[in-house]
C-alpha cells in the first residue's frame, strides 16, 4: 500500500518518455513501473494522455524584494503559491544585504520571513556586495550552512549592490578552497554608466533607452571577461540571465573546451523583445540586461537545445504599474525586473515542447534537472527516480489558457506575457508526495515548504555537468 498512485501518464525521463504508473509514499518516489502494478494506493491520479515530470526548480527568484526603493507584489507565500499552479515546486532566491549589514543577518532575516510563508522548498544564493577582512570568513561558514552559490552584481553601482573587481576575485579564491561557485549579473557598468549619462544629456529619457545604453557589446564583454577569469582561475563559473547570441557562442565555444562554465536564460529573453520598450507602456519591460531582438532569442533557444546554455529561471521581480511609474519621465528611474515566474514552465512548454524547439526531455532538463545539478539538489530534486523527493507535475497537453493579469495570485496588474496563448498547464502539482493543486484548486499550506541544505557535487568544478 502507497500512499499515491499516478496512473498511465507519459512518463518523462532523462532520455525517454515512458508509458508508466509511478508510485509515491512518504513524500519519496517508490517506484516507476511500466507493469501491471497490483499495488494499491490510498489515492489515485488517472493521468492517461498526460505527462509526468520532476516539478520545476526556478533557481533566479526576486520574491519579496525591495529594489531602487521599491517593495515587489509578491512575499514568499504568494509568490510560491503562484510558482506552484505553474508547475514549479523548488525555488532559489537570494538574501542581498542593504547597505552596511552583512550577508549572514540578511540570510538569517530572509529565512525568518521565508520559512514561515513558502509552500514549497527553497534554497537561497546570498548576494556578496563587499568583502572587508572580518567577514570573507561568512564565505565559508555561508557555503557550509548550505548555501554554496552566489550572486554578484557587477553592476546597479548606484543602488548600492555592486561588486568590484576586487571582491569578484576574492570570491572566485574563497569559492574554489570551500567548494562554492559565484555567478554574476555580467554588464559593463562602466560603459553602461558613459551611454545612459550621454543618452539623459541628449534628452533621451523614453523606454528603449534603456536597451540603447546597455548594447549588446556591453554583456559581451563582461560574460566574456568571467569565463576567461574563471577557466584562468580553474573555477567553475555561473552566468544569470544570459540574453545575447554572442553570449550562447561563448558558452558553446567554453563547454566544448570541458570548461565547467553554465548559462541560463530566463523566459521573457525567449518571448520578448526590444519591441516591446516602444510600446505605450513600454516602462513596464525594463529589465536588466534589457530584451533583445528576435535573433537573440532564436539564439537562446538553439542555445538551450544544443546544450549550450543550461536552464531557464524566471528572475521574478514583480512591479506593478504604478511602482514602474516611478520613471515615466526618465528610463533609468524605473525599477528593474518582470513578473511571471507561474508562466515559465507553460510558456516553455507551448513555445518549446509544442514548437518543436526542444524535446519534452529536454523541457525537463532545463526547467528541473539541470537547475538541481548545478545547484547541489540532486538526485533529491530533478528527476522521477526511486529514492526522490516526490514533487511531480502533471501537464495536460490539451489545457490552454491566455495569461491575463485577472488571475494573478499576488495582485500583478500587468505580464509581459499578457494576452498569449500557451496550450498545455499543469492539471496537477505535487510537493514532497502531497498534492498542493489540483485541476486548478489550491490546497497548499504556508510554512509547508523547508529550507534546502545545498552541496555542490565535486564534478561540477571539473567538466559541464548540466
Ligand atoms: O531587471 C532585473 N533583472 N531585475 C532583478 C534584479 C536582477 O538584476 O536580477
Ligand atoms: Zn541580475
Amino acid at each position: 500500500m502507497v500512499d499515491l498512485r499516478i496512473k498511465d501518464g507519459k512518463i518523462v525521463l532523462p532520455d525517454s518518455v515512458i508509458d508508466a504508473t509511478l508510485l509515491i509514499d512518504k513524500g519519496k518516489i517508490v517506484g516507476v513501473t511500466t507493469k501491471n502494478t497490483t499495488i494499491k494506493a490510498d489515492q489515485t491520479i488517472e493521468a492517461k494522455g498526460k505527462y509526468v515530470l520532476p516539478g520545476g526548480i526556478d533557481p533566479h527568484t526576486h520574491l519579496a524584494t525591495s529594489f531602487m526603493g521599491v517593495n515587489a507584489k509578491d512575499d514568499h507565500f504568494t509568490g510560491t503559491k503562484a510558482a506552484s499552479w505553474g508547475g514549479t515546486t523548488t525555488i532559489i532566491g537570494f538574501a542581498t544585504p542593504p547597505r552596511g549589514e552583512s550577508t549572514l543577518d540578511t540570510v538569517t532575516k530572509t529565512r525568518e520571513r521565508a520559512d514561515k510563508e513558502v509552500i514549497i522548498d527553497y534554497s537561497l544564493h546570498p548576494t556578496i556586495v563587499n568583502l572587508s577582512p572580518e567577514n570573507i570568513g561568512q564565505i565559508k561558514t555561508l557555503i557550509e550552512m548550505g548555501m554554496p552559490s552566489f550572486k554578484l552584481y557587477l553592476v546597479y553601482r548606484k543602488e548600492g549592490i555592486m561588486a568590484d573587481d576586487g571582491v569578484l576575485l576574492q570570491m572566485f579564491n574563497e569559492t574554489i578552497k570551500h567548494g562554492g561557485l559565484v555567478g554574476c549579473h555580467a554588464e559593463n557598468i562602466s560603459m553602461i554608466e558613459h551611454l545612459v549619462a550621454k543618452a539623459l544629456k541628449n534628452g533621451n529619457r523614453s523606454a528603449i533607452y534603456h536597451a540603447r545604453t546597455r548594447p549588446p557589446i556591453t554583456e559581451a564583454e563582461t560574460v566574456n571577461r568571467m569565463i576567461y577569469l574563471a577557466n584562468y582561475l580553474h573555477a567553475p563559473y555561473f552566468n544569470f540571465h544570459l540574453t545575447i547570441k554572442e553570449g550562447v557562442d561563448m558558452f558553446r565555444e567554453a563547454r566544448n573546451k570541458g570548461q565547467p562554465m553554465y548559462a541560463e536564460t530566463c523566459t521573457q529573453y525567449l518571448v520578448n523583445s526590444e519591441n516591446d520598450l516602444k510600446r505605450p507602456d513600454g516602462i513596464n519591460y525594463i529589465c536588466t540586461p534589457p530584451l533583445r531582438t528576435k535573433e537573440d532569442s532564436e539564439a537562446l533557444w538553439k542555445g538551450l537545445a544544443e546544450g549550450s546554455i543550461s536552464l531557464v529561471s524566471s528572475d521574478q521581480c514583480a512591479f506593478s504599474r504604478d511602482m514602474k511609474k516611478l520613471g515615466k519621465d526618465s528610463f533609468d528611474l524605473v525599477p528593474n525586473g518582470l513578473p511571471g515566474l507561474e508562466f515559465r514552465l507553460p510558456i516553455l512548454f507551448s513555445e518549446g515542447v509544442m514548437k518543436k524547439r526542444i524535446s519534452l526531455s529536454k523541457f525537463s532538463e532545463v526547467t528541473s534537472t539541470n537547475a538541481a545539478k548545478i545547484f547541489g539538489l540532486y538526485p533529491q530534486k530533478g528527476i522521477l527516480r526511486v529514492g526522490s523527493d516526490a514533487d511531480v507535475i502533471i501537464i495536460d497537453p490539451k489545457l490552454e489558457r491566455t495569461i491575463t493579469s485577472e488571475d494573478s495570485l499576488y495582485d500583478m496588474d500587468w505580464y509581459p506575457y499578457e494576452g498569449m496563448t500557451v496550450k498545455g498547464w499543469p492539471s496537477t502539482t505535487i510537493s514532497k508526495g502531497k498534492i498542493i493543486w489540483q485541476d486548478g484548486v489550491f490546497t497548499g499550506k504556508a510554512g509547508e515548504g523547508e529550507f534546502l541544505k545545498r552541496k555542490l557535487p565535486l564534478e561540477l568544478f571539473k567538466k559541464p555537468i548540466a
